[in-house]
């Protein structure tokens, strides 16, 4: 039968690196000289860990890409400007991104100096984060300052519930459905992390879950169309295609 996801392994190129990672996972192992389909595949490319569908092989591949770099901002710390700085709240120092994917929303987060702490549940996401981390612990381009993120490989309903440092805020940004009018790489990213997590079925229990914990706010990131997590929140934001619903715990700035 043909495996819905594998490692796949070049001869010469990172071999044991494919090895260890398909043990780790408990996934096949594909070898690309025997011409195996699985579905997906994760494959170390050009220095990266990379997911892609068997059948854009030849299409660029997709993996955590957290640019602190120079090149990309004019300082560092980012200025914070914007939705999610303004959702996130100026008093606000320490975040938990309690749902880390590609780490696009933790870039952005790291680049304007929180300190945050990423969880994801997703094994596959997970190694995919920690592979794009490594790489930017490493980055000569990247100049502080800014605190490297840390990564906990959890269910975030359970880790936030024993987290003993509790942060100024935790921010949500649970699966939604695809959006018209995003870039095809974006469109794509979602896509690839749609088949390995599915949907987040269980959001509520996390929104709940960070209320309890959080002890200023919880920043819930969400299709601008789409309705809000919970009824009320105390305020919004409205970027190009998304919407940050902030709920204020007995504080406000
Ligand atoms: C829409 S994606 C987040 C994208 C991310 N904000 C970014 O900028 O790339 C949602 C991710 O949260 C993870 N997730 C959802 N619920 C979770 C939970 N309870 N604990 C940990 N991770 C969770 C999913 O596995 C998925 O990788």
């Amino acid at each position: 039968m043909r495996p819905k996801l594998a490692v796949r392994r070049e001869h010469g190129h990172n071999a044991a690196d494919a090895v260890a990672l398909s043990r780790r996972l408990g996934l096949p192992l594909m070898d690309a000289s025997r011409g195996e389909k699985p579905e997906l595949m994760l494959e170390y490319r050009g220095g990266r860990l990379t997911l892609c569908e068997y059948r854009r092989y030849r299409t660029n591949p997709v993996f955590v890409d957290i640019d602190v770099s120079i090149r990309r901002y004019p300082s560092l710390p980012a200025a914070k400007r914007g939705p999610l700085a303004r959702a996130i709240g100026r008093r606000t120092r320490s975040i938990i991104d309690a749902t880390a994917g590609w780490g696009q929303d933790l870039g952005l987060l790291v680049a304007m100096g929180y300190r945050v702490t990423a969880v994801e549940r997703s094994p596959v996401m997970a190694v995919l984060l920690e592979d794009g981390l490594s790489r930017l612990a490493v980055n000569s381009d990247v100049r502080g300052p800014f605190e490297l993120p840390r990564l906990v490989v959890a269910d975030a309903v359970q880790y936030l519930s024993t987290v003993r440092e509790t942060p100024d805020c935790v921010y949500l940004d649970p699966m939604f459905p695809p959006k018209r009018k995003r870039s095809a790489l974006a469109k794509r990213r979602l896509r690839l992390l749609r088949e390995v997590v599915g949907d987040d079925e269980d959001r509520g229990k996390l929104f709940t879950s960070a209320l309890h914990t959080s002890t200023k706010r919880v920043v819930v990131k969400r299709a601008d169309e789409a309705p809000p997590i919970a009824d009320h929140p105390d305020e919004t934001y409205t970027g190009k295609l998304v919407r940050y619903d902030v709920y204020l715990l007995g504080y406000r700035e």
